[in-house]
């Protein structure tokens, strides 16, 4: 396959940047995205010119670091992950186009490169659990029923790559932030800081700039995971019974 890219180049996060087109040749349907930036990157190289810069790490599905808005669409036209995506699912002679997540509260560090720590703050503001130490719990000691889960598990396997920020007109991080939320509020082991949680989870998503959610949709649909908008209900339903019985109020 033959290929033109144009690609998002931009030095730092002060600097203006702009699209680069790169003729590439020699493309393998069968390469991954990553593989086909990689041949590229060994030519800039060769040439003595500053390689793209992207993220990657786990090229499983799993990390969730790649994070490349190709030709319009979060991680390119399937929904999955821009490593799982392989050069099959274009044609030759097509022309793609390249950029970063575009949202404010992901700024760029080179590239296409972001900064996605506003999502680790995120975490850090309510996302974990309290356990006693001692020793190891029998595996049956706290039953779940399987629906819950099930419903657990699928929140759970969001990846933080962010797609639902740059899918969203809003940049809004309600999907991952509820999807955090909603793996612990379902489980037992997650009750202990419920009424805390929601809420400063949600004032840190406020105050790292994401937008809020309009209910259009986009987050889910272009979600790797497959993460459902009911997370997002739920989470409300967390916020506003944590924020009535708050005694602030
Ligand atoms: S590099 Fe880890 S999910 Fe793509």
């Amino acid at each position: 396959m033959q290929l033109t890219l144009k690609i998002w180049r931009q030095k730092n996060a002060s600097d203006k940047g702009g699209f680069v087109t790169y003729p590439v040749k020699d493309v393998s349907k069968d390469m991954s995205f990553l593989e086909m930036l990689d041949v590229l990157n060994e030519g800039l190289i060769e040439k003595g010119e500053d390689p793209v810069h992207f993220d990657h790490d786990c090229r499983e599905g799993i990390c969730g670091t790649c994070s490349l808005y190709i030709n319009g669409k979060p991680h390119g036209p399937l929904q999955t992950t821009t490593c799982q995506l392989h050069m099959r699912s274009f044609s030759d002679g097509q022309t793609i186009t390249i950029e970063p997540w575009r949202a404010k509260a992901f700024p760029i560090v080179k590239d296409l490169v972001v900064n996605r720590s506003a999502f680790d703050r995120i975490i850090q503001a309510g996302g974990y659990v309290s356990v006693g130490t001692g020793g190891v719990p029998d595996a049956n000691e706290i039953p779940i029923p399987k629906n819950i889960a099930d419903l657990a598990m699928d929140a759970a396997q969001c990846i933080g790559c962010g797609a639902c920020v740059a899918a969203c007109k809003n940049a809004s991080a309600m999907l991952f932030t509820s999807a955090k939320i909603s793996q612990l509020a379902l489980l037992p082991q997650g009750q202990v800081e419920r009424k805390t949680r929601a809420e400063k989870m949600v004032a840190q998503m406020d105050a790292e700039g994401f937008g809020a959610c309009t209910n259009t949709g986009a987050c889910e649909a272009e979600c790797p995971k497959g993460i459902s908008i009911t997370n997002i209900a739920r989470m409300n339903r967390e916020y506003f019974s944590a924020v009535l019985s708050s005694e602030n109020i």
